[in-house]
C-alpha cells in the first residue's frame, strides 16, 4: 500500500521525501488568517509541525486555540494564508480543488466528532461511498470489504439499517469503518469521542491503539485529559501556536489547562555548542526541558577534574534538583558539542505553582531527583577508584521513563 500511495518509500532515504520533507507530515510556517467583518484575525501563528508515520499524536488545546484550524490545514479542508503541508511526496498546498479531493480520498481518512454519516444510506453503503468516490476496490469487491470493515468495527450486524437506527457510539464506529474505506496510510479526527460518554469513548480509543499496532498513524483532536495521555504524543496549541512539543513529552501528567499556562510562561533559550548553561555552585533559579539538541551534566570530582554522568536530550528536563533543594546547583550543564542546544525554561516562581498544582508531577520530580542524587553518589564513588587506579568509573544513569509512578 505505501508503494502505491508514497511512490515507494517505505522509509524516506536520506534525502526525505519528494520536497526533503523526512517526517511523514511536516507543517512549515503555517499562518492561517481569516478575514471578517472586524477585520483580519490569524488563528495560527507560523506554525512547525512534524508527524513521523506510526505516531498517535493528540491535539490539545482550549476552545477556540485553533485546534480544528489546524488539522484542517492537513486534510486540506482549509488552506493556509501562507507557508507550507507536506504529507508524504504532496504539497497539499499546492493542490487545485480536484486534486486535493483526489489525494485525500486514497490518503486519508477522516473521523468528526457528528459522525457526518449520510442520513438516507444505509450503513454499508455509507462505508462503501468513500470507495466509490476514489475509484478504488472493483465494484463487486467494495461491499464485501465494507461488511469486513464493518465487523473490524463490530457493526456487521447491523450494517443494513440506517443511520438514525443505531446509537452515537455505533454510528461513530461506523464513521470510523468509513474513514478506513480506502485503506488510507493516515487518520485525521476532530474530537472523535467528543460526542461520546466515556466508556465508549475508550472503545473508540481502543480501536485507534489497534489502528497505531496496524502501522497507521493518527492525529486527533481531543478534549479529553486522559485519552490524550494515552496518545504517544501530545501537541498543545495556544492561542494559535504550537507550543514546543516536547513539554508534554517532559511533563505528561499536567492537565490541558496546566500545560497551556506552562507553555506560556516557558522562556526559549539558544545555547552555542559547549556552552555552560547552569554550573555547579550557582543558585538554582530555573528548570529546564531541552527542546532541541542535548545537554551533558558534569559533576565536580573532588581531585579537581569533571565527570560525565549524563547526556540528556529533546524532552528531558533538568535543574529539578537545585530547585527542589531550594539551593544551589549540584552539577554543571553544557551544550553538547554537535549543534546549538535549545531549551525551554520555568523560573522559580513558575516551577513552584506548577508543583502546587500538580500532585503527580511532584512526585515524579521528586523521583527523579532522588534518582539522580543517588546516581551522582555512585559516580564519585566510582570516580574515587578511577583516581586510586582502579580504571574507568562505571556510570549508571537512571532514565526519566524509569521514573513513573506505580
Ligand atoms: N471561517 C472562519 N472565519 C473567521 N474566524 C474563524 C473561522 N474559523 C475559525 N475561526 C476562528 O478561529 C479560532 C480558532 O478556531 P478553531 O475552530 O480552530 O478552534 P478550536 O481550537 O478547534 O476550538 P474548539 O475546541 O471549540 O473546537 C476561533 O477564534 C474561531 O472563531
Ligand atoms: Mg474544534
Amino acid at each position: 500500500m505505501w508503494k502505491r500511495i508514497f511512490g515507494g518509500k517505505q522509509q524516506p532515504s536520506n534525502g526525505g521525501y519528494k520536497f526533503g520533507n523526512t517526517h511523514l507530515i511536516e507543517l512549515r510556517r503555517v499562518i492561517k488568517t481569516y478575514e471578517t467583518a472586524a477585520g483580519s484575525f490569524t488563528v495560527l501563528k507560523n506554525v512547525d509541525l512534524q508527524i513521523d508515520r506510526g505516531e498517535f499524536v493528540a491535539i490539545i488545546g482550549k476552545s477556540g486555540s485553533g485546534k480544528s484550524t489546524l488539522i484542517n490545514m492537513l486534510t486540506g479542508i482549509d488552506r493556509p494564508t501562507s507557508g507550507e503541508v507536506l504529507v508524504g511526496d504532496a504539497a497539499i498546498h499546492t493542490f487545485s480543488e480536484g486534486q486535493m479531493a483526489v489525494w485525500r480520498g486514497k490518503n486519508l481518512g477522516i473521523i468528526f466528532q457528528f459522525f457526518q454519516l449520510l442520513p438516507t444510506l444505509t450503513l454499508i453503503e455509507n462505508v462503501m461511498l468513500p470507495m466509490d468516490f476514489a475509484n478504488m476496490f472493483s465494484p463487486s469487491e467494495r461491499p464485501k470489504r465494507a461488511l469486513h470493515l464493518l465487523e473490524q468495527v463490530e457493526m456487521s450486524e447491523h450494517a443494513y439499517k440506517l443511520p438514525s437506527a443505531v446509537s452515537g457510539g455505533q454510528a461513530q464506529r461506523v464513521a470510523i469503518a468509513r474513514a478506513l474505506a480506502n485503506d488510507p496510510p493516515i487518520l485525521v479526527a476532530d474530537e472523535p469521542t467528543g460526542s461520546l460518554d466515556s466508556k465508549t469513548a475508550n472503545a473508540v480509543f481502543v480501536l485507534f491503539e489497534d489502528l497505531i499496532k496496524q502501522g497507521k498513524t493518527i492525529v486527533m483532536v481531543t478534549h479529553d485529559n486522559d485519552l490524550a495521555r494515552r496518545a504517544s504524543r501530545a501537541v498543545i496549541v495556544v492561542d494559535g501556536e504550537v507550543t514546543n512539543q516536547y513539554v508534554s513529552h517532559a511533563l505528561p501528567h499536567l492537565g490541558v489547562d496546566q500545560m497551556t499556562r506552562v507553555a506560556r510562561q516557558l522562556k526559549r533559550e539558544l545555547h552555542e555548542p559547549n556552552a555552560t548553561i547552569v554550573s555547579q555552585g550557582d543558585t538554582a533559579d530555573r528548570f529546564y526541558i531541552i527542546t532541541r539538541g542535548a545537554v551533558d551534566i558534569f559533576l565536580p570530582h573532588p581531585d579537581g577534574q569533571e565527570i560525565h554522568v549524563d547526556r540528556l536530550t529533546e524532552g528531558q528536563y533538568f535543574g529539578e534538583i537545585g530547585l527542589l533543594n531550594g539551593d544551589s546547583r549540584t552539577a554543571s550543564a553544557r551544550a553538547y558539542p554537535d549543534g546549538e542546544v535549545e531549551v525551554a525554561t520555568l523560573d522559580r516562581e513558575g516551577f513552584s505553582i506548577l508543583l502546587q498544582e500538580s500532585d503527580q508531577t511532584q512526585v515524579v520530580l521528586e523521583r527523579m531527583r532522588q534518582a539522580r542524587l543517588e546516581r551522582d553518589q555512585r559516580t564519585l564513588v566510582n570516580g574515587a577508584d578511577r583516581s586510586s587506579g582502579n580504571g574507568t568509573p562505571k556510570v549508571t544513569t537512571p532514565a526519566p521513563e524509569s521514573v513513573e509512578i506505580e
